[in-house]
């Protein structure tokens, strides 16, 4: 077959012509892709300007952690919010553990002394940020599955609404149910 009939060729089958040597020309610059390389380390003193800097590397380590958001009644609200979307369905709406699944997963009642009063507020982070047993994690993606779906203020703010108006929120909706 002459030159000419194979470039008519191509031109007559455009699917099979779709990797010629000058169709990637556009993206192999000289410049550094997503990924490629060694990432440049961040100048020193450099500071985050949003977020809130964590170190804990499991969750045995957020036991004494401090919460550094404010119970505030917007963070409540918040947390509130986050509660429903991805806590309820295993613990129950009002926390109760009382959920279709609640006692097929086996969840447990978040509005007893235990978790009220024993469990620390650094724990509560951690047991949302690592998962526990059968329960998944919400802050890292783990070899077991879980997700990083909420950031770590987001998480706080769960925290300060377990701790501040969940059991509020648990007597209100058993009295409306009478
Ligand atoms: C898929 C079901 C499921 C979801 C969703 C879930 N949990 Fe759990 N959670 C459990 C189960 C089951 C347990 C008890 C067994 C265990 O520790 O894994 C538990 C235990 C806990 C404990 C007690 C930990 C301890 O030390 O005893 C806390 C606190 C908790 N969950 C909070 C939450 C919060 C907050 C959310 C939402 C961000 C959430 N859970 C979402 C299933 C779930």
């Amino acid at each position: 077959m002459k030159k000419t009939s194979l470039i008519f060729a191509a031109l007559l089958a455009p699917g099979a012509a779709l990797a010629w040597p000058w169709s990637t020309d556009m993206m192999n610059q000289p410049s550094i892709k997503p990924q490629e390389g060694v990432m440049t380390p961040f100048p020193s003193r450099s500071v985050p300007v949003t977020g809130i800097p964590t170190i804990v590397a499991n969750r045995e380590e957020t036991r004494g952690m401090v919460n550094p958001v404010d119970a505030s009644e917007a963070s409540i609200k918040q947390g509130r919010n986050l509660y429903m979307i991805y806590c309820a369905v295993c613990h129950g709406r009002t926390g109760k553990a009382d959920s279709p699944v609640s006692s097929k997963v086996g969840a447990i009642d978040l509005t007893d002394a235990y978790v009220q009063n024993d469990l620390s507020e650094g724990w509560l982070w951690g047991t949302i940020t690592f998962g526990s047993y059968v329960m998944p994690s919400y802050g890292v993606v783990t070899e077991e599955g879980g997700s990083n779906d909420l950031s770590v203020e987001e998480r706080w703010h769960v925290v300060n609404y377990i701790k501040h108006a969940l059991v509020e929120d648990a007597a209100a909706a058993a009295v409306a149910a009478k």
